[in-house]
């Protein structure tokens, strides 16, 4: 699975009493107008930043100088996104808040607060469709990100409910949004077959038109459990690589009978939620539980070099870790020497590595004759997330505890090996899950695809399809514009033509 979870350590929405408050005592000119990716702050001691860095002097020279009518910025000083420069607030450690800690409504707040894009698409496509009539059904990881889209997609006027596994389910979050009458079939104390009827309950509750799926589990189950209803959908918009990766397996099958957009497969989705959220957010997770040092010096295995293997591999080789690559695809492996990393059989790098990651979301992937010839103590996780990415149901001794973080295991005829997250994904299932903001794109880009859908009711073929190139320039742009970034527009359209060459000297 690839989602989502809370960012781990999230600052609180901060009221306007308590800014007030935090700035009482502070003349104006001490404080300094940032913005932060979504909006304006007030960060305190500003001033003496910028006089250290000289930039006093420039402030001067400025002051004669005639100024912009809107933008108060010099005329003849750079426009290269000033405000946008500036606009960065450091708000204090003191406003640092885990949003774990925090009531369901809260944590959802401050995610609400932080997911304007798909906000803004969730306003498009109800503008655009009535969706009064339809029935949506969402199988994601359940936490505050997920909880705000399942909210908008509710203020549409569609009928919403959600199923998900219990060792994904955010309680305070499922039990929130069972108030706000979304139905909810997920509960953290089930176990797998109360998860499983939780979802058919979910397929016979709503009869949804359009399912949101993760990993292809949920649009899978009613594949085979339901097919008359899976022959009626409008279509599934799915989230992760391996989901797409299931579906396109069930096209080959000539098993699909519905339309499959693969969302992750949008740039908006796989360049910033795999390569950069993930990535990220791994990295954090791993170091609260085994200490912000824990990557300095270590041999460090990742297995599998696509977006997540790499986001990884280059966050953890800044932190100190001597990294190994092992890829399958002799292209992955070359791109990750190219990077600068050593590429080896994982027959080879596994007996040297003190830590191994496997980012591949393929199953058993560190086999059980891999983990034979680690060496004593060495720690395995994943960063991808499919079930037995680690041939853990090859262990007699193993059964997972929801929530675990890090734990010992006996390999048969092998070694005790450490393992995190009970061998699920490390950040959603131990930490916190994608940024925020990472999942906003995500989300977006589903929003795009329930819309695309929709607009293509009855006119898509069963099987797997792809967004076009303009719904991520579209949700690019609106990112970019709320950071108060944008793209650079040319004077003129000078798209190439075929016919004009170098040896056409007319031209
Ligand atoms: N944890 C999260 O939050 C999160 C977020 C996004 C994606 N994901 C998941 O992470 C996984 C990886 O995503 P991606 O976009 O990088 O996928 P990808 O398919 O682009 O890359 C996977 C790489 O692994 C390699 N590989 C596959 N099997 C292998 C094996 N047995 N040994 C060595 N290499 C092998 C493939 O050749 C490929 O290069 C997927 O399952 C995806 O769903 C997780």
């Amino acid at each position: 699975m690839s989602l989502a979870g809370s960012t781990t350590v999230a600052r609180p929405p901060r009221s306007a009493a308590a800014e007030e408050t935090r700035t009482e005592h502070k003349p104006a000119d001490e404080r300094c107008q940032h913005k932060t990716p979504l909006g304006t702050k007030t960060v305190e001691g500003a001033e003496s930043i910028r006089k250290n860095s000289g930039t006093d002097q420039n402030d001067d020279e400025n002051e004669d100088r005639p100024t912009d009518g809107d933008s108060g910025r010099p005329v003849g000083q750079t426009a290269i996104n000033n405000d946008a420069a500036f606009d960065f607030a450091y708000t204090g450690v003191d406003q640092v808040t885990d949003m774990r800690e925090q009531s369901g409504t809260q944590a959802m707040a401050y995610a609400q607060e932080h997911m304007p894009i798909l906000h803004q698409l969730m306003g498009q496509v109800a503008s655009r469709h009535d969706l009064s009539g339809t029935s949506i059904a969402v199988c994601l990881i359940l936490e505050p990100k997920t909880a705000v889209l399942l909210r908008e997609l509710a203020q549409t006027g569609a009928r919403v409910g959600v199923c998900c596994e219990s060792g994904a389910v955010d309680q305070r979050v499922a039990d929130q949004l069972k108030t706000e009458g979304i139905l909810v079939q997920a509960d953290a104390s089930w176990n797998e077959e109360q998860a499983r009827q939780g979802a058919l309950d979910l397929l016979d509750q709503l009869q949804p038109n359009l399912i949101i799926d993760d990993g292809a589990s949920f649009a899978r189950l009613a594949s085979r459990e339901r097919p008359d209803l899976a022959a009626r959908l409008v279509g599934v918009a799915e989230e992760t690589t391996s989901g797409v990766r299931a579906f396109e397996a069930m096209e080959a099958a000539g098993a699909l009978t519905y339309p499959v957009i693969a969302v992750n497969d949008s740039q908006m989705k796989t360049g910033f939620d795999n390569a950069h959220g993930t990535g990220e957010s791994c990295v954090t997770t791993m170091q609260e539980i085994l200490g912000s040092h824990c990557f300095a010096g270590t041999r460090l295995t990742v297995i599998g070099y696509g977006p997540v293997g790499e986001g990884f591999a280059k966050r953890v080789r800044a932190l100190g870790a001597q990294v190994t690559v092992c890829d399958s695809d002799p292209r992955a492996a070359l791109k990750a020497v190219f990077d600068g990393f050593p590429a080896r059989n994982i027959n080879q790098a596994l007996p040297q590595a003190d830590m191994a990651i496997s980012a591949t979301g393929v199953y058993h992937t560190i086999a059980l004759e891999h983990m034979r010839a680690m060496r004593p103590g060495a720690l395995l996780a994943v960063i991808g997330g499919i079930a037995n990415e680690i041939a853990l149901d090859q262990l007699p001794d193993f059964h997972p505890v929801n929530g675990r973080k890090i734990r010992s295991i006996s390999v048969p005829d092998g070694p005790e090996l450490t393992l995190l997250a009970e061998g699920d994904g490390v950040n959603y299932t131990a930490g916190g899950g994608n940024p925020i903001e990472i999942m906003d794109l995500s989300f977006a880009v589903q929003a795009a695809a329930l819309a695309y859908l929709l607009d293509q009711r009855g006119e898509l073929t069963p099987g797997v399809h792809r967004l076009p190139e303009s719904t991520d320039r579209h949700i690019a742009s609106l990112a970019l514009a709320a950071r108060g970034y944008q793209a650079s527009q040319p004077l003129a359209d000078h798209s190439h033509s075929w016919q004009v060459t170098r040896f056409d000297h007319e031209h």
